[in-house]
Order: C-alpha cells, then sequence, then structure tokens
C-alpha cells in the first residue's frame, strides 16, 4: 500500500489524536505536512507537532480549511460546543469521529442532517500501525468519503463496521481490552520471574507469544479451543496449567470483566 496524498485534519491533538498521526508516521502512510492539527494550548500544541513534523494550527477553522478529512478527536463533553461552533467549516468535509459514547444518531442531534460524518472507537495500538477502529455502520460519508477514510487509516487500523447498538460492545471488545492484554503479559510475566526469569526476558518472549498466538488463530481460521487442545498433550503439562486457570476462574474473570465495563458504559 503506498502513501497517501490526503491531507488529514486533527481537531484535538491529545492522546488519541497523536497515537493516530504517530500510526501514520509510523506506517509513512501520509506524509507529515499533510498533516493539520489544532488545540487550544497553542504552545504545547506547537511542541507536540514540532516534534512529528506536522503543521500546528491555530483554530478548527484553519485545520479544516487545509485538510481532505478530518480527525475529530475532543473530548466526548467538548463534542458538541467544538462542532456547534464551526459548522460552517465543517460543513462538506468527512468527519472521523473518535469521541465514545457519541454515536450517529448523537452527532445529528448537535448538527442536524447534512453533514458527513462517522462514528468511530479506535484503540491505542493504532500508535504502531497495528490498530483497530470499531466504526459505526450508520453514518453519512458519501461513497468517494468512506474510500478516502478506508484508504487512509486501513493502513494503521483492522476497520470493523458495527450496528449502532453493538458500537459500545465493539469498543468494549477493541478500546479497553488492550489494558486487560497488557495485564495478562505482567502477570504470566510475574509467574515467569517467580520461577527466576529475567524481567526483560520475560517483556521479550511473552508479547510476542501473544502476537504469534493471534497470528496462527487468524491466519490458520482454527478455532481457538482446537489451537490450545494441540499444545496440550495427554497427561502433559500444559493441561496442568490449563486446570489451574479453568481452576482460578480465568475464562469467568475476563466474561465479568466485559460485564463490569458494560454496566459502567450504560450507567454513563
Ligand atoms: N485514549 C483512548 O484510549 C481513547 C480510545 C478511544 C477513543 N478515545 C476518544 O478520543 C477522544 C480524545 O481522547 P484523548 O484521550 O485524546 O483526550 P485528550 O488527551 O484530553 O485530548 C483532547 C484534545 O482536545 C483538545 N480540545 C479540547 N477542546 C478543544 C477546542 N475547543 N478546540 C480544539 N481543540 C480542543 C485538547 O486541547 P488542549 O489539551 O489544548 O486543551 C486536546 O488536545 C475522546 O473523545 C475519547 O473518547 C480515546
Amino acid at each position: 500500500m503506498g502513501q497517501s496524498n490526503a491531507k488529514v485534519g486533527f481537531i484535538g491533538f491529545g492522546n488519541m489524536a497523536s497515537a493516530i498521526c504517530d500510526g501514520l508516521l509510523v506506517k509513512a502512510a501520509v506524509k507529515p505536512e499533510n498533516m493539520y492539527a489544532c488545540a487550544r494550548d497553542m504552545s504545547r500544541l506547537k511542541t507536540k507537532c514540532s516534534s512529528r513534523g506536522i503543521n500546528a494550527m491555530g483554530s478548527v477553522g484553519a485545520v479544516c480549511g487545509a485538510a481532505d478529512i478530518l480527525v475529530l478527536a475532543v473530548l466526548p463533553q467538548q463534542v458538541e460546543e467544538v462542532v456547534k461552533s464551526n459548522t460552517y467549516a465543517l460543513k462538506g468535509k468527512p468527519i472521523f469521529s473518535v469521541a465514545a459514547g457519541i454515536d450517529y444518531d448523537r452527532f445529528v442531534s448537535y448538527l442536524g442532517e447534512g453533514f458527513n460524518h462517522i462514528s468511530t472507537i479506535p484503540n491505542t495500538p493504532i500508535a504502531v500501525g497495528e490498530g483497530i477502529i470499531v466504526a459505526e455502520q450508520k453514518n453519512s460519508l458519501t461513497p468517494d468519503q468512506l474510500e478516502l477514510f478506508e484508504g487512509v487509516f486501513s493502513k494503521i487500523a483492522k476497520i470493523e463496521y458495527f450496528s449502532s447498538e453493538l458500537l459500545s460492545l465493539g469498543g468494549t471488545g477493541a478500546g479497553c481490552a488492550p489494558a486487560f492484554a497488557d495485564v495478562f503479559i505482567e502477570a504470566l510475566s510475574d509467574g515467569l520471574v517467580k520461577h527466576g526469569m529475567t524481567r526483560a526476558q520475560a517483556y521479550s518472549i511473552v508479547p510476542q507469544m501473544l502476537i504469534g498466538t493471534a497470528t496462527y488463530m487468524l491466519k490458520s481460521g482454527k478455532h481457538p479451543g482446537e489451537l490450545k487442545d494441540a499444545v496440550c498433550t495427554p497427561g502433559g503439562t500444559t493441561i496442568e496449567g490449563i486446570s489451574a486457570l479453568e481452576e482460578k476462574g480465568f475464562r469467568n474473570a475476563l466474561i465479568y470483566a466485559v460485564d463490569k465495563v458494560m454496566e459502567k458504559k450504560h450507567s454513563m
């Protein structure tokens, strides 16, 4: 996949916008001089932009004027004010919103119809070009704008479309779960360190084991149970570990974690 000549604008340049920008830079998907960003604190913005070689802009309007596609990356509670005070500049531009909890209908309740927008939830591994973008099927991008969105951002993330009802759940699986995976890596490494491995050795092999296991599953199309069974020799050592995980409720801990995330989301 070649480099896109698209001009990408970031409205808000905090953690998520920086992660998306870094992914585009790491994968050489967009030239740094073709990226534009704005935020409220201009001096902090300039520092963050100059270290990446992208353009720091003085206003939302300036970003909209320069860019072909916009990444709306302010906090959810800031979205309404930002879009309502920039309707003229946003009109006709494809808006790729990353604000959690602001789905298509909420966006329309702020701006009305007549804007081109898609609601998504990206995850932080996008910073290294290995992200997931959970995107809402219901959106108002034109076919050309959708092609532009996918052309640029599929270089740094797998884009999966979900119904409006499942968007938030998709965000739990893709957006919250990296933290669960981090805890898995840390805890498994604790076990290895307990038995004498150095922390550095553990942090070298455990993440690679996860990458390899996941890649094997995706590429082979095999069921995870089948792959697990292939490692468990009858009467062997791995099945002892599996048995211990079951005894300690490993599976149910993960199911319960999803329950609690969704419970919290529904209460907000
Ligand atoms: N972090 C994650 O893992 C994650 C995952 C998925 C989705 N998201 C979504 O990503 C969005 C951003 O989250 P974040 O963690 O990146 O937040 P953040 O670090 O607080 O960044 C918010 C950015 O918005 C800017 N901003 C606020 N009001 C503005 C305005 N009126 N005009 C221009 N810029 C303005 C802020 O500028 P100043 O700093 O100068 O005030 C800051 O650069 C949120 O909606 C969140 O739901 C985050």
